[in-house]
């Protein structure tokens, strides 16, 4: 079966009330759905990690945190560490999106230093990737990509290969409403899959490559239905509580029907 996972990622939005109102709209859409094969995963700011644990415990749907620092403890003023989301039952990390390369200074040295140590932490990272508009223009797509894997993924052991999310989102298809053509993000998340199996000598049919960009009810059906697409990062979308489900929904249908 081909593998999906949904993530939302609450980004900078949510209050108490917002979040809890949105966790609960989306669990009650998915308690009623007569099946789930996909994954279906929160990633709300870290001050609603809890209250929005409360409520997904024990059901289909993940927990996930937009970022972490790679120290366990320490020095760090105003940052979050692995044991510290770790007992909040997170299961997902996000890092490195380009929100934090571009507004925060997080290189690809920082990012790998991250995904080692959730990989460290048996959490699953799923590590952001993707071109600038004037990358894109000067046909340096998969020079980038390549950079960006070549030093996130380095030092990571075969053994861990299957328990890596990549996310490819394209910067310019971030927040714009432009999302990348089918076309587009099918070529990329081939060539991210091609990469992996040489990166790690295995097959790299398993690894969810979720695509990340104005993903939304209206182009979810045809991105999701590409052969190298395994679901999606969502940001303003997954805000809209009808909306993301309605993507949730989409997506199970393209898995029962394969
Ligand atoms: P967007 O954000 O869906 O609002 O474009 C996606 C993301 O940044 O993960």
């Amino acid at each position: 079966m081909k593998k999906m996972l949904i993530a939302g990622n609450w980004k900078m939005n949510t209050n108490l009330f917002e979040a809890q109102k949105l966790a609960e709209y989306v669990l009650g859409g998915v308690k009623n759905m007569p099946k789930v094969n996909i994954e279906i995963l929160m990633c709300p700011p870290y001050t609603n990690l809890q209250s929005v644990r409360d409520i997904v415990e024990n059901s289909a749907i993940y927990l996930g945190a937009q970022n972490c620092h790679y120290e366990p403890k320490g020095a760090y003023t105003g940052e979050i560490s692995l044991r510290m989301l770790k007992q909040l039952d997170v299961s997902y990390v996000i890092v490195g999106h380009s929100e934090r390369r571009q507004y925060f200074g997080e290189t690809d040295e920082i990012i790998n230093k991250k995904v080692k140590a959730v990989l460290e932490y048996d959490l699953t990272p799923i590590l952001c990737i993707g071109e600038t508009l004037q990358e894109r223009e000067a046909d340096k797509t998969f020079d980038v990509l390549k950079t960006q894997l070549d030093i996130g993924l380095d030092g990571i052991s075969k053994e861990s290969y299957d328990r890596i999310v990549i996310a490819y989102e394209p910067v310019w298809a971030i927040g714009t409403g432009v999302s990348a053509s089918s076309e587009q993000a099918q070529e990329a998340h081939k060539w991210i899959r091609n990469y992996l199996e040489n990166y790690f000598q295995e097959k790299a049919a398993d690894i969810i490559i979720l695509y990340g960009g104005s993903m939304k009810p209206s182009n979810c059906q045809e991105l999701l239905s590409q052969e190298d697409i395994n679901g999606g990062l969502i940001g303003g979308a997954s805000l809209d509580p009808e909306s993301f489900f309605e993507i949730i929904q989409k997506a199970q249908k393209i898995v029962e029907s394969l």
